[in-house]
């Protein structure tokens, strides 16, 4: 019978145990919502509407702009537009644009208007953006 009795130190270790595994279950439930809300966050990308009248180069076909750092937008025709990070795939570099192809400083990868690898060592093409044309208030709006 003395044998199943606990005693005051015991139950309080055995309570301290318990209270620190849940404390650790829930932390670890926590950082898998967050981490499952990050991805579900990167699906769902912001979007940036531009006026093409505050970016006279694209007022035409053939005429490109960047609109912040690194993404470029590209005219190829009177409502179509391409967007593109210029960050090479390679070792990421920023590519340069000249007017119909892209090519990397670093170690020479070229790239398509389109953002289409076509000499390595990249292998990947650049990323590109979802574009939408709004011809009524002549915006441009990307999906980045
Ligand atoms: S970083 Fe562009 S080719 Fe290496």
């Amino acid at each position: 019978m003395e044998n199943n009795k606990i005693d005051r130190r015991e139950f309080l270790s055995k309570s301290f145990k318990g209270v620190v595994i849940g404390s650790l279950a829930l932390s670890a439930f926590d950082i898998v919502k967050l981490v499952a809300r990050d991805k579900h966050a990167d699906s769902e990308a912001p979007a940036k509407t531009i006026k093409i009248s505050d970016y006279p180069e694209l007022a035409s076909v053939g005429g490109y702009a960047f609109i912040s750092k690194n993404v470029i937008v590209i005219r190829v025709s009177s409502s179509k537009f391409i967007a593109l990070n210029n960050t090479c795939t390679h070792k990421k570099c920023d590519v340069d644009f000249d007017g119909s192809s892209f090519e990397c400083p670093c170690h020479g990868s070229t790239y398509t208007k389109y953002g289409k690898v076509t000499n390595g060592p990249a292998t990947k093409n650049l990323k590109s953006y979802k574009t939408t044309y709004n011809s009524d208030d002549n915006t441009l709006t990307i999906n980045m």
